[in-house]
């Protein structure tokens, strides 16, 4: 079994280049299947979810082309089914693009039923209301979802909820539908704007996205492109967190600070100081840390795939903080883990309640999954003595190389193997 060993209490400081976003490469790569073209996608980041969504496209026939570790040219003319029934599949919940996208080239997809990371219950009905606005029918069978239709034409559809992967589904599906579609109460997520421009880049007529209102006009043919994708906004915040946990300074580069306004201002009130400048962020503590009150909302609100890194900066500041999570039903298992290396959490529903202590203590501790991992490390390298993370597959899914990364801002922060195991310290 691997695991993460990290020697706590050094402050990181150094520079760190952030990679491109995963949220958007696990959108593009798929809406690759909707093009007449050769696309050359760059800024990819290596990481697991990105080479298994990559690895579901050549298993439909689609040739991968790796030029180098960040940049993948995909040419997905030569895809001819409209089933994705694969193993894979079921492993990331990413892969329900593939709905969309297969149901806007052939009219009609399979799909097994998406996994991912497990906070809730995780529904696809905002998806189906979006395909069915559009004219496709669906069922369920024997873990495939299965939606079709003659023809695909434009309409107006209105989210109950305002969610990512509907919006980006009905974009995908309606990106060659016939007429014009309208998304009302669509998601603002940078990474939907940047699936956006990579299908405008294309030639698609999508205008409105990062706006509640994003209008699609049906076209014909989509021809190659050449795209960079955004940097990562979750990987960047994670990094300016985990430099305030440790008291660095740390110079964070690669990224669109307006991506970050909402977790700088939250850092700032924090108590951290945060200068920007065009294309970084440099985070250092310079007093005393405090507590502060956050609740998760879609972007531009404080995003919930922070939330468990923020939680554990909380865990060491002077005061009691509540964190209320609106968007997702559970998000909150981790934090018995981080009780258990002494934070003071206390979980009722969708609020957590955080009383700051003067330190935390390394222990074991898992990752439950995959922001719940990047919190874990972070409250390891804050902690004093040694935290072992198991369970760092959830981890590896989305922060490419972090401990590369993180060794090179001076952190004691290594990968192990079970032989290491007996190096557990006594008080565990
Ligand atoms: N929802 C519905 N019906 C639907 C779809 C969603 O009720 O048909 C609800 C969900 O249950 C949830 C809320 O709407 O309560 C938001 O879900 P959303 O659809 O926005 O989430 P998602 O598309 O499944 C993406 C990210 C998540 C991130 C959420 C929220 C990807 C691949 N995943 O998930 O990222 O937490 O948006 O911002 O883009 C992560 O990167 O760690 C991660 C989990």
């Amino acid at each position: 079994m691997e695991k993460f060993r990290i020697n706590g209490q050094i402050p990181l400081k150094g520079e760190v280049k952030i990679s491109g976003a995963k949220n958007a490469a696990v959108a593009i790569i798929p809406a690759v299947i909707l093009s007449d073209g050769i696309c050359r996608i760059d800024n990819i980041p290596n990481i697991n979810d990105v080479t298994l969504m990559a690895h579901i496209l050549e298993q439909m026939g689609a040739t991968v082309k790796m030029i180098n570790k960040s940049t993948f040219e995909i040419d997905a003319r030569n895809i001819s089914s409209h089933i994705a029934n694969y193993d894979s599949v079921r492993h990331m919940r990413a892969s329900s693009y593939l709905l969309g996208a297969l149901l806007g080239r052939f009219h009609k997809a399979s799909v097994s039923l998406p996994g991912g990371c497990d906070f809730g219950v995780r529904p696809i009905d905002q998806h189906l209301k979006g395909f069915s606005a559009l004219g496709a029918t669906h069922s369920v069978e024997g873990g495939l979802v299965n939606v079709s239709t003659e023809k695909l034409v434009g309409d107006t559809v209105y989210m109950d909820v305002v969610s990512v992967g509907a919006t980006i589904n009905i974009i995908l599906a309606s990106v060659k539908a016939e007429g014009t579609t309208i998304i009302e109460n669509a998601a603002k997520e940078p990474h939907i704007v940047d699936l956006a421009n990579f299908l405008n880049s294309m030639g698609a007529e999508i205008s409105g996205a990062g706006t509640d209102s994003i209008k699609i006009k049906g076209v014909n043919y989509l021809n190659g492109t050449n795209y960079s994708i955004i940097p990562d906004q979750i990987e960047a915040g994670t990094y300016m967190v985990a430099a305030a946990a440790t008291g660095g300074n740390v110079l964070i580069k690669n990224v669109i600070p307006k991506h970050l306004e909402s977790i700088t201002a939250k850092l700032q009130e924090i108590g951290v100081t945060v200068d920007e400048y065009d294309e970084s962020v440099r985070v250092s503590v310079n007093g005393p840390l405090s507590k502060c009150n956050i609740k998760t909302m879609p972007h531009p609100g404080f995003p919930t795939d922070m939330q468990p890194q923020i939680a554990a900066l909380l865990s060491i500041v002077n005061g009691t903080s509540i964190i209320n999570e609106s968007v997702w039903d559970n998000r909150f298992r981790y934090t018995d883990e981080l009780n258990r290396m002494g934070s003071k959490i206390s979980v009722d529903g969708k609020i957590a309640v955080i009383e700051g202590v003067k330190e935390l203590v390394g222990t074991s501790v898992k990752a439950l999954d995959l922001r719940a991992g990047a919190a874990m490390i972070i409250a390891g390298l804050a902690a004093s003595g040694t935290t072992f993370i198991e369970e760092i597959q959830h981890i590896e899914r989305g922060y490419e190389n972090i401990v590369d990364k993180l060794v090179s801002l001076g952190a004691d922060i290594k990968k192990i193997y079970s032989p290491e195991k007996d190096n557990i310290p006594k008080a565990l």
